[in-house]
């Protein structure tokens, strides 16, 4: 149901994903994830520190579509951080998800420098694993998450750049320097919590634009980011609003649209600043 983009290494990587943050373990997130893949997503968001991934992988399994038609993310989560850690905390995520290799694979939070003195050298580190696990041809594609410019500075003068920085991205939570730094250096913005975890939806503007193309909020928030060049990742355990979520390809929001969002102030999302953020 939904199209291809492309990552600068050529790999595709479609167009909309399944988010599973705060998806709970078990049941939710098998049912979730078939519910998902049932309504046409084929690209799926997990993380080790999401709790999820052996039920992720069980829903995948149980889908019936063939695992080459999936993409499937996880991300290592910052106890793991550095070269031996990484690599092992790999296998493990590939062992719950029962799979032997990932399309993308994250490194969840970067090592900031209010928590660590050497924190690009641990970055660099936990960057050497996953470039040595994407030349052994383990992932098909590797990059971050949550990475300001200064985080992402010292990976762009390694071997493997990365191909994608995970970000929060929704009306009101833009990340302007972030998303420029990433579109001049081939970077695809994917956006976390696209609904901003659902507190955009009862947003006056965006309820009166949306409005207009007979469409959601959620409708709206997702399309938006996709004519932004970013690749939304909304979440959910509704099995209809799982499927509605990828009802966006039926309209387009107009150029003036699109500035008044681009323009609104901050309304709410998920309170975490990569800046300061200490875990
Ligand atoms: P639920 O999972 O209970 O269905 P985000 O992707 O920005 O993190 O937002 C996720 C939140 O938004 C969840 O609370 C989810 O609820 C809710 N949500 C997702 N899609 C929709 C929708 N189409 N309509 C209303 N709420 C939605």
């Amino acid at each position: 149901k939904t199209s291809a983009l492309r990552l600068y290494n050529s790999i595709e990587i479609p167009c909309i994903g399944f988010g599973t943050w705060q998806t709970p373990d078990g049941e939710t997130a098998v049912t979730s994830v078939k519910a998902a893949i049932e309504a046409g997503y084929r690209h799926i968001d997990t993380a080790a520190a999401y709790g999820n991934e052996e039920s992720v992988g069980k829903a995948i399994r149980e889908s019936g579509i063939p695992r080459a038609e999936l993409f499937i993310t996880s991300k290592v989560w910052n106890t793991d951080r550095g070269y031996e850690s990484t690599l092992q905390a790999f296998e493990k995520t590939l062992e719950k998800l029962g799979t032997d290799y990932l399309d993308l694979y994250l490194i969840h939070w970067p090592a900031n420098p209010t928590q660590f003195e050497d924190w690009a050298h641990i970055n660099l580190e936990t960057w050497r694993a996953m470039t040595d696990l994407y030349k052994a041809g383990r992932i098909r594609a590797i990059g971050v998450s949550n990475f300001l410019p200064k985080h992402l500075a010292p990976l762009m003068e390694t071997e493997v750049k990365p191909m994608v920085n995970q970000i929060e991205y929704h009306p009101g939570q833009m990340q302007e320097e972030t998303v420029s730094y990433c579109k001049e250096n081939g970077i695809l913005i994917e956006a976390w919590s696209p609904l901003g975890t659902g507190k955009m939806l009862s947003n006056e503007t965006l309820m009166a634009i949306a409005e207009k193309y007979n469409k959601s909020v959620a409708h709206l928030c997702i399309r938006w980011c996709m004519q932004n060049g970013t690749l939304p990742l909304p979440k959910s355990i509704t099995p209809s609003r799982i499927a509605d979520n990828l009802e966006v390809f039926d309209f387009e929001i107009s150029e003036e649209d699109m500035k008044t969002i681009n323009q609104m102030e901050y309304f709410g999302g998920s309170g975490l600043n990569p800046d300061t953020i200490d875990f």
